[in-house]
């Protein structure tokens, strides 16, 4: 049960591909709505099988990305735009590829800029100049993390270099050959950033992600569990299988 006084709407279905199917909806909406819309996209294995559900409407012509503008949460710093576990290779990959996107609309942080400062600030600008996200997809870390806000992420940090820690490193390892190869620095929107998005989306599947869950919005609202941070935000939607939900769910 949501005990907290906080306006966050919790959905729970059956299973990871009810989730994906809810969640295409979601996007499938807002780019009826409004053909330019702003979209904001997370990687990680969870929105997976989301994207495969739009590239899906997209080929039979019930979405149309034609116009619309995206901004990806993260990317590695050091890591080549074409290096296969780089959040821009995974967004080809996975969604850009397979969809009448306009590539030049979409945006990935650089994670090879030569100043990071200067990307980062660039990247917040972007994102102002397009009016802002509509709608912005995130994931949870086990940690509580979103994009690659660390627990003791400020609420209002913004886009910047960031030090990952070594649980999301080892983590994350599984994407690549060894731990040694993840990254240990990332370029990620802040909280601050991510708050400004009219309208959020939280997707969890699994039991692993129970705990992260449950701190989110039933525990206290503290940089220390950053998705609980979310709590501030008027319109955030958490989409969760029944395993990823646990005692929420009843
Ligand atoms: C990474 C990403 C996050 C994502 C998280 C969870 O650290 N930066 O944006 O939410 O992983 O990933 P997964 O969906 O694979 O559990």
């Amino acid at each position: 049960m949501n005990q907290s006084n906080h306006p966050i709407k919790l959905v729970v279905l059956e299973d990871p591909l009810a989730t994906a199917k809810y969640v295409a909806d979601l996007f499938c909406d807002a780019m009826t709505e409004n053909t330019s819309c702003v979209l904001g996209l997370a990687t990680g294995g969870t929105p997976v099988e989301t994207y495969r559900e739009l590239s899906e409407r997209n080929r039979k012509e019930t979405c149309d990305f034609s116009s619309v503008i995206t901004f990806n949460l993260d990317e590695y710093i050091g890591l080549e735009p074409r290096h296969p576990q780089s959040f821009r290779r995974f967004m080809q990959d996975h969604l850009f590829d397979h969809v009448n996107i306009n590539l030049i609309n979409t945006h990935v942080p650089d994670g090879m800029a030569d100043d990071v400062n200067e990307e980062c600030a660039r990247y917040e600008n972007r994102i102002r100049d397009a009016g802002g996200i509509d709608l912005q997809l995130l994931g949870i870390g086990h940690n509580g993390h979103i994009a690659f806000n660390e627990p003791g992420s400020p609420a209002d940090s913004r886009t910047r270099k960031v030090a990952l820690t070594d649980e999301t490193i080892e983590k994350n390892a599984r994407f690549f050959d060894s731990v040694a190869d993840v990254p240990r620095e990332a370029i990620t929107m802040g909280i601050g950033t991510i708050m400004e998005a009219k309208r959020i989306v939280l997707m969890a599947t699994g039991e692993g992600k129970r705990e992260a869950i449950r701190k989110m919005i039933n525990g206290p609202r503290t940089p220390d569990s950053p998705a609980s941070l979310l709590q501030d935000h008027a319109n955030v939607t958490v989409v969760v299988d029944r395993a990823a939900a646990g005692e929420l769910a009843k």
